[in-house]
Formats: C-alpha cells, sequence, structure tokens
C-alpha cells in the first residue's frame, strides 16, 4: 500500500510526484490518458518508489487510510470532474488535496461539499514551476487544522528549505491557501511587468543590448533586487538562439498571454474594496500587447518627436533600479493589503508574516525585499498597510524622485510604463491629504441626488445645484 496518491502527471504533477517519492514515501499515479504515465514511468522514474495505476478504483485501493490523494490537474471543471471520479471509492476521513490553481470560490465550494460527505479537502497553492515541484516548491495549504497535520510532515520535507525554514505552512481557514496562492500571482504579473517597463527602457532609451541589459541585471541581482524573477530576466537577456544566434528575447513575439490569476486578483480586490492599480495595471498590460496588429498599425500612422537631451546614462541606469525597487514594494504591499482584507472578511485568519516566510524559497516571488517586508509587518501585526509603517515611507521617499523622472522620461520617448506610473500613483494617492474625489462626490449628486459630505460639519447633504 501507498502513503500518498496523486493525480496529474503533466509537468507539475510529475516533478512532485518525484519530490514526494525522493523523501521516501511511496506514492501511486493516475493519469487520465494513460499514454502520459506509462511515459513517465519509462522516461522520468528510476529508483523511485512510484507505482502507477490505469483505472481510478485501483488507484484508490491502492492507498493507505486514510487515503491522501493530491490533484495536479488543470484547474476550473477537471477538478471537479476527477472529484467526482473519486467520491464512490473514498472513505469518510480521506483527504484530497487540490494543488492546482484553482479559483478561491471554487475552493471553498468544494471544502463545503465534500466536507458533507466527511471527506477531507485542503486547497493548496504550489508555486515554483517546474524546478520547484521537483527541488521545493513554495506550499500554501489551507483548509481545517485537521486536514493539514494529516500531511503535514511529507508537505514540510517537499517543500523549499530556507534559513527561515521549509516553505511551507498552514495558511488559514477555508480557501485562504488558494486565496494566496491567487494573490501571489497578482504580484508575480506586476513584478514581471515592472521589470519588463524598466527593460524596455534601457533598450529605447539607452539603446542598450540584451547582453548589457543582462549585465545590469544581473549586478542588480546581487543587491537589493536580488530574486529569482531579476535572475531569470538577466539569464533570458543573455540567452543566444541556438538556430539563428541572436539574442532570443529580441526574436520572441510581443504578445503576453495570461491564464487568469491575475485577473482573479484584481477583479477580487476591486470587490473587496482595496486598491491595487500596480497589479490592475500589470494585467491590462497584458491585454494591451495581445492588440499587436492594432498596434503596429497605429505606430505607423502617427509621428513620435523624440527629445534630444543629454542622456546621464549612469543616472538612468541607478534610477530605473530604485524605480523598479519602489514598484516591487508597492506590489507586494497592494497584494498584502488584500490578503489581510480577505483574512478578515473570510475569516481565513492567516498570519501575514508566515505568508512572507514561504514565499522565501521555492516560488517565483521569492526576493530579498521580503525579509525587509517582514520586518515591517514584525513591528506591527495590524499593519495591514505597510504605507503606515516609517521604514516603508523612507524606502519610498528615498527612490520617489528616481520613479518620477523614469516615469516621465519614458513619456518623452512614447513609452509606457503602466505598473510603474500606477505604482507612483498608488504611493501619491495614499500620501495626499487632499484627493479631488469631492469634486466626484458633487458630480454624483449633481446628476443622481448621490448626497455628499461635507468637511465643515456633519451629516448627509444634497444640493440642487442647477436650481441654485
Ligand atoms: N505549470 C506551472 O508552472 C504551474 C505552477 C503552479 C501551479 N500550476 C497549476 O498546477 C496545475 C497543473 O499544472 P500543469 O501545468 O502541470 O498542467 P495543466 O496543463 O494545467 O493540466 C494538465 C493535467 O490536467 C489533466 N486534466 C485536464 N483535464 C482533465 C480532466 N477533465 N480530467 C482529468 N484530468 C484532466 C491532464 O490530463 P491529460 O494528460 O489526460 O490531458 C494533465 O494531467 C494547474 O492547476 C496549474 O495552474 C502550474
Amino acid at each position: 500500500m501507498n502513503e500518498i496518491g496523486l493525480i496529474g502527471l503533466a509537468v507539475m504533477g510529475q516533478n512532485l510526484a518525484l519530490n514526494i517519492a525522493r523523501k521516501g514515501y511511496s506514492v501511486s499515479v493516475f493519469n487520465r490518458t494513460p499514454e502520459k504515465a506509462q511515459e513517465f514511468m519509462q522516461n522520468k522514474v528510476k529508483d523511485e518508489q512510484i507505482k502507477p495505476y490505469y483505472d481510478i478504483k485501483s488507484f484508490v485501493e491502492s492507498l493507505k487510510r486514510p487515503r491522501k490523494i493530491i490533484l495536479m490537474v488543470k484547474a476550473g471543471k477537471p477538478v471537479d470532474d476527477v472529484i467526482q471520479e473519486l467520491l464512490p471509492y473514498l472513505d469518510k476521513g480521506d483527504l484530497i488535496i487540490d494543488g492546482g490553481n484553482s479559483y478561491f470560490k471554487d475552493t471553498s465550494r468544494r471544502i463545503k461539499e465534500l466536507e458533507e460527505k466527511g471527506i477531507l479537502y485542503l486547497g493548496m497553492g504550489v508555486s515554483g514551476g517546474e524546478a520547484g515541484a521537483l527541488h521545493g516548491p513554495s506550499l500554501m495549504p489551507g483548509g481545517t487544522q485537521d486536514a493539514y497535520e494529516m500531511v503535514k510532515d511529507v508537505l514540510l520535507k517537499i517543500a523549499a528549505q530556507t534559513e527561515a525554514g521549509p516553505c511551507c505552512t498552514y495558511v488559514g481557514n477555508d480557501s485562504a491557501g488558494h486565496f494566496v496562492k491567487m494573490v501571489h500571482n497578482g504580484i508575480e504579473y506586476a513584478i514581471m511587468q515592472a521589470i519588463a517597463e524598466v527593460y524596455d527602457v534601457l533598450r529605447k532609451v539607452l539603446k542598450l543590448s540584451p547582453e548589457e541589459i543582462g549585465e545590469i541585471f544581473e549586478k542588480w541581482n546581487n543587491g537589493e533586487l536580488n530574486s529569482f524573477l531579476m535572475e531569470i530576466s538577466y539569464k533570458i537577456m543573455k540567452y543566444k538562439d541556438k538556430e539563428t544566434g541572436k539574442y532570443l528575447v529580441d526574436l520572441i513575439l510581443d504578445e503576453a498571454e495570461q491564464k487568469g490569476t491575475g485577473k482573479w486578483t484584481s477583479q477580487t480586490s476591486l470587490d473587496l474594496g482595496i486598491p491595487t492599480p500596480s497589479l490592475n495595471l500589470a494585467v491590462e498590460a497584458r491585454s494591451l500587447s495581445f492588440f499587436k496588429e492594432e498596434r503596429v498599425q497605429l505606430a505607423k500612422r502617427v509621428t513620435k518627436i523624440y527629445p534630444e537631451i543629454d542622456i546621464d546614462k549612469e543616472k538612468i541606469i541607478k534610477d530605473l533600479e530604485n524605480a523598479l525597487l519602489f514598484s516591487v514594494f508597492a506590489s507586494f504591499s497592494q497584494g498584502l493589503w488584500v490578503i489581510s482584507e480577505a483574512s478578515k472578511v473570510f475569516e481565513y485568519n492567516i498570519d501575514l508574516s508566515e505568508v512572507l516566510r514561504i514565499w522565501k524559497g521555492g516560488c517565483i516571488i521569492r526576493a530579498k525585499i521580503l525579509d525587509f517586508l517582514r520586518d515591517i509587518i514584525k513591528e506591527n501585526k495590524e499593519n495591514v498597510n505597510l504605507l503606515n509603517s516609517e521604514k516603508a515611507l523612507s524606502f519610498l521617499m528615498d527612490k520617489i524622485d528616481s520613479i518620477k523622472y523614469i516615469t516621465n522620461l519614458a513619456k518623452d520617448f512614447y513609452l509606457p510604463t503602466l505598473v510603474l506610473n500606477s505604482s507612483l500613483d498608488y504611493f501619491l494617492s495614499m500620501i495626499e491629504e487632499n484627493l479631488p474625489a469631492n469634486l466626484i462626490q458633487a458630480q454624483r449628486d449633481f446628476f443622481g441626488a448621490h448626497t455628499y459630505r461635507r468637511i465643515d460639519k456633519e451629516g448627509i447633504f444634497h444640493t440642487e445645484w442647477e436650481a441654485e
């Protein structure tokens, strides 16, 4: 009898199965298309205790009770389909762990539906891609504490290990794990886009080659910007296409795809009423990129008059580094604010400091700056908006001239910098005592009698604007 079952042998499932087996657990695997399971067994599995099954019944029967089954299938309907297939063979007390990028509301529904049948369920965010799954991902499990206790040991062993402990913790109740993973992806979108915008300034304003940009990114990666995304970006810059000998990045079509987690983060933030402009604009930037044909046509129809200015290369590079740090901080800050609000609204009971700790290794947004963010949160556990900290304010104020300069420079060169702009505007909004929302309120009252409040007296007011 095997200790763990895993369904879904695409890239993530294969690597996670190998990781679990290499930590000394016996694993039963199943995949809808049997050829893929065969291929996996032939090409990837060596001495690991992994056994394939070709029908669900014998797969389930091969597992020790209470059974622990990890799903690594495509998010959405496939997860429901697999659960339905499993149900006839499961017993009360068995546990299903959904390790895919499921929408958190689906996870809440599944937890409830399965609880009624006596089946335990964990919604677990898994970050780190293929390599993370194999060598140690960041794991974000949520659900009941009882369910977590059943697989705690194995999860702690297979997760990435850092000096701050294994990158896995019990994230919180209900769909907390998938919620945190969703926001993790929203932050990931924003940081990727901010790096891309900085790259655009380096290549179009400073006219640097990918190799030169790679050198700059590599240097940044040795400093405050040290992170997985910076590291892969410098490696991408230096990579030459085997076929043509050209820099591969120059040959890649500029249409950024998305699977939906970034969009869900924005939709959810809007529902919760928490501002996440950097995360939202990163989604918009991907949407804009998809209108390639229109962009090509429109670019031909306008004349761009470029400024004749002296380029201070060293200054621009330093300001770009600061602007990127500013934007990365703003993106994390917005994402953490959403998580803390959701924790209250959905009663997840999430410990933000723990979330930051488990993002330190294995995952796509692992970064040196996480230690700084943890310091800020430690100062005040209730500090849901990181900007409230003195440390955060001085960090951002130190860099504000750089991001102002870079966003203006980009505009002079007709370059969009949606995430850099929105990070700056987010901060400017948050440090502005009087926003022009007074006029918005007046307009709403003018056309819709929506009423307004006043700064000089208490009460709710309406004005007959034209009659007066
Ligand atoms: N790729 C990444 O870097 C990454 C990172 C973190 C999280 N994730 C999440 O992890 C999960 C797995 O990702 P992935 O990239 O490895 O694979 P994927 O392309 O998202 O999903 C493919 C897997 O799902 C199975 N599947 C699809 N529809 C099914 C159905 N109706 N019934 C049963 N099985 C079905 C496929 O089986 P067949 O072989 O039969 O088609 C295959 O095993 C996803 O939720 C993904 O979003 C992915």
